[in-house]
C-alpha cells in the first residue's frame, strides 16, 4: 500500500467513525416588508424570505454557515446568530451598531462563521431594535455522530417550537418610542410557530392554532426558543411532561418538569413523550406579567394543540380539548424554580481565579427629558443608561483605534457599586468594559428590589458562562458565595435574574472583540441596560482578531441607527 493510499484510507475511515464530514450551510434571507393579517387588522411586517418565524438553519456540530442577507426593506437590517460563541470571528455577530453598521436598504451582507463545540438549538433575529419581533428563527445543531449519540435517548421526532410576539403597531415606531425613553406598548399576544392561537379571538373569527399531532407511546424532542421580545413565557402542555435535557446548546442534567419557564432569548430542548390517553391538550405559552402597583394590562397566551392520532381513538372533533392548569400569570416563582435546578451534564472545569469582579444593579428609573411623554422609562446597569455610537460600530472603533472618537463612550466605573436605587441620577453613555484576553469575570446581577421589581433575562455574546448561583432580595457577598455551584453549573449565554433577586455568572473572556451584554426584553436593551465588552488581542495569531470581511456596510453619511430606521 503506497503511503498516499494510507493517509486516504485513514482519513475515510476516520470521516466514517466520525460521521459525516463538516459541510457548507448556506442560505439566502431576503428580508423584505409584507401585510400579515392577525385580529381585524393588517399589519406591514418586515420578515425574512415572507415567514414568521423565518427559515429555521440546520446545522451538524463543526459545519461552516453562510447567509447572505439581501435588504429589500426599507430600513436598515442586521442579523445576529443568538448564542453562536463566534470564535476569532466578532465581525459576524450582528448587533447594530456594536459590531456592524446596518445593512442598508438594497444592499446585501454575506455573514459566514463556523459551529463548533456547541449542540441544541439556539437562534437568529435582527439585531436593530424592535424589528426581530418578526425577524427570527431556530438554528439547530445536531452532533456530529448523528442522533445515536445524543446523551438522551433518542427521539423519534424533533418539533421545532417558537414562541414569539405579535404586535399590532408599527415595530419602527415601538422602537424610536423606546430609544427616546417612552416606554412601549405590549404585544397583542404570544405566538407558538408564528400562529396566535384559539385563546385569541377578534369579531367572532379565532385565530389558528398550532397543531402537533403525536403517535401514543412516541417521544418527541422539542426545541423551544423564546423568541419574543418582551416577555418570560411558562410553557405547559395538559397531561404531559417535559425532561429538559439541554439549555442554550448545552446539554443539562435530565430534569423532569411539568412547566418550562422560558426568559426571552432563552432556549431549551426537552423531551416529551405521548403517554396521555389519547385524545386532544393544549400547548399554552403564558407570559409571566408584572405584578402590581405597574398597571395590569391582560392574560397573553396563545394555545397550539397536541393531538393523538385519531385513528386510535374516536377522533371526535367535539370532545374536549384537555387543558393545563397554570400559575397565576403574575407568578414568579416557577421560573425560580426552573432556573434554580438546572445543573450540566457533565462537570465543568469552573475558573476559580477571578480577574475583574463586577457588580450590576439592574434598574430602571423615569427620564422626562424627551417632550414631557406620559410614561418615560429610563433602564440602565448601575446607573448608566446606555447609548448606541453613531458614527461607527464598536467592534470598528476597536479594531481602527479609535475608540476615543466616540464622544459618548465610557469606561466602566472602577469604584464601589452603586447600591442604591433610590437615586435618580442617571448619565447617558456608550458603556464599555475592557477585558485583558482570558480573564476571568464574575457578575453579580442585582435585579430591582421591592414590589415593583421585574426579572432580566441578561444575554452575553461571543461567550457561554457558568450560573454559580441565584438568589432572593440583595446580594449578599459573605453569605451568599457559599451557594454558589462550582461543579456542574449550568452552561448558558442568557441569564435569567430573578424577580427582587439576583445571579452570579462567571466567564472567561477567551475571544477577541467587541460583545455586547444586555437584557433581553427589548424595552430594557433599547432604554439603556446594555454594556459592551471589549476584549483584546491574546498572544498569537490564533488569538488576534482577524481584519473585517471586504464588504462590510459603513455607516456612510446617514449613520446612526435612528436615521436607518
Ligand atoms: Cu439575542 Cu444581543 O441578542
Amino acid at each position: 500500500m503506497s503511503a498516499a493510499y494510507v493517509v486516504f484510507f485513514l482519513a475515510a475511515a476516520l470521516a466514517a467513525a466520525c460521521g459525516a464530514e463538516a459541510a457548507l450551510v448556506e442560505h439566502t434571507f431576503v428580508v423584505s416588508q409584507m401585510k400579515m393579517h392577525h385580529m381585524c387588522n393588517d399589519s406591514l411586517v418586515t420578515l425574512v424570505n415572507g415567514q414568521f418565524p423565518g427559515p429555521t438553519i440546520e446545522v451538524t456540530e463543526g459545519d461552516s454557515v453562510v447567509v447572505h442577507v439581501i435588504n429589500k426593506s426599507p430600513r436598515g437590517v442586521t442579523i445576529h446568530w443568538h448564542g453562536v460563541k463566534q470564535h476569532n470571528n466578532c465581525w459576524a455577530d450582528g448587533p447594530a451598531m456594536i459590531t456592524q453598521c446596518p445593512i442598508p436598504p438594497n444592499k446585501n451582507f454575506t455573514y459566514r462563521f463556523n459551529v463548533i463545540g456547541q449542540e441544541g438549538t439556539l437562534w437568529w433575529h435582527a439585531h436593530i431594535g424592535f424589528l426581530r419581533a418578526t425577524i427570527h428563527g431556530a438554528l439547530i445543531i445536531r452532533p456530529r455522530l448523528g442522533p445515536n449519540s445524543y446523551p438522551f435517548p433518542k427521539p423519534d421526532q424533533e418539533i421545532t417550537i417558537v414562541i414569539g410576539e405579535w404586535f399590532d403597531m408599527d415595530l419602527f415606531e415601538l422602537y424610536e418610542k423606546t430609544e427616546n425613553r417612552i416606554y412601549g406598548d405590549i404585544p397583542l399576544s404570544p405566538t407558538i410557530n408564528g400562529m396566535l392561537g384559539d385563546f385569541n379571538n377578534c369579531s367572532g373569527v379565532t385565530e389558528d392554532s398550532y397543531k402537533l399531532d403525536v403517535e401514543q407511546g412516541k417521544t418527541y424532542l422539542l426545541r423551544i426558543v423564546n423568541a419574543g421580545v418582551d416577555k418570560a413565557y411558562n410553557l405547559k402542555i395538559a397531561g404531559h411532561k417535559f425532561t429538559v435535557v439541554a439549555a442554550d446548546a448545552n446539554y443539562v442534567k435530565p430534569y423532569t418538569t411539568d412547566i418550562i419557564a422560558i426568559a426571552s432569548g432563552e432556549t431549551f430542548d426537552a423531551l416529551v413523550i405521548a403517554d396521555a390517553p389519547p385524545g386532544r391538550y393544549y400547548m399554552v405559552a403564558q407570559a409571566v406579567q408584572t405584578t402590581e402597583p405597574i398597571t395590569q394590562k391582560r392574560v397573553l397566551m396563545s394555545r397550539g394543540i397536541v393531538s393523538y392520532n385519531p385513528m386510535k381513538w374516536s377522533g371526535d372533533d367535539t370532545l374536549e380539548i384537555m387543558a393545563p392548569e397554570l400559575p397565576d400569570w403574575h407568578d414568579e416563582s416557577p421560573s425560580f424554580y426552573f432556573h434554580g435546578n438546572l445543573t450540566s451534564l457533565l462537570p465543568q472545569t469552573v475558573p476559580s481565579n477571578i480577574d475583574e469582579h463586577m457588580f450590576m444593579a439592574l434598574r430602571s428609573g423615569y427620564n422626562c427629558l424627551y417632550g414631557g411623554a406620559p410614561h418615560c422609562t429610563v433602564t440602565m446597569i448601575n446607573n448608566i443608561s446606555f447609548q448606541h455610537p453613531s458614527t461607527m460600530s464598536l467592534l470598528q472603533a476597536h479594531y481602527y483605534h479609535t475608540m476615543r472618537n466616540i464622544s459618548s463612550l465610557l469606561e466602566y466605573p472602577i469604584g464601589p457599586p452603586m447600591l442604591d436605587f433610590n437615586q435618580t441620577r442617571t448619565a447617558t453613555a456608550t458603556l464599555v468594559k475592557k477585558l485583558r484576553y482570558n480573564s476571568t469575570v464574575e457578575i453579580v446581577l442585582q435585579g430591582p428590589p421591592g414590589q415593583m421589581s421585574y426579572t432580566n433575562p441578561m444575554h452575553l455574546h461571543g461567550h457561554d458562562f457558568f450560573i454559580l448561583a441565584q438568589g432572593l432580595g440583595y446580594y449578599n457577598p459573605e453569605k451568599d458565595v457559599q451557594k454558589y455551584n462550582l461543579v456542574n453549573p449550568s452552561v448558558k449565554n442568557t441569564a435569567h435574574v430573578p424577580m427582587n433577586g439576583w445571579t452570579v455568572i462567571r466567564f472567561v473572556a477567551s475571544n477577541p472583540g467587541v460583545w455586547f451584554f444586555h437584557c433581553h426584553t427589548e424595552h430594557h436593551s433599547s432604554s439603556g441596560m446594555a454594556m459592551a465588552f471589549v476584549v483584546e488581542d491574546g498572544p498569537t495569531v490564533e488569538t488576534t482578531l482577524p481584519p473585517p470581511p471586504t464588504y462590510y456596510p459603513s455607516c456612510g453619511g446617514q449613520n446612526s441607527i435612528v436615521e436607518y430606521v
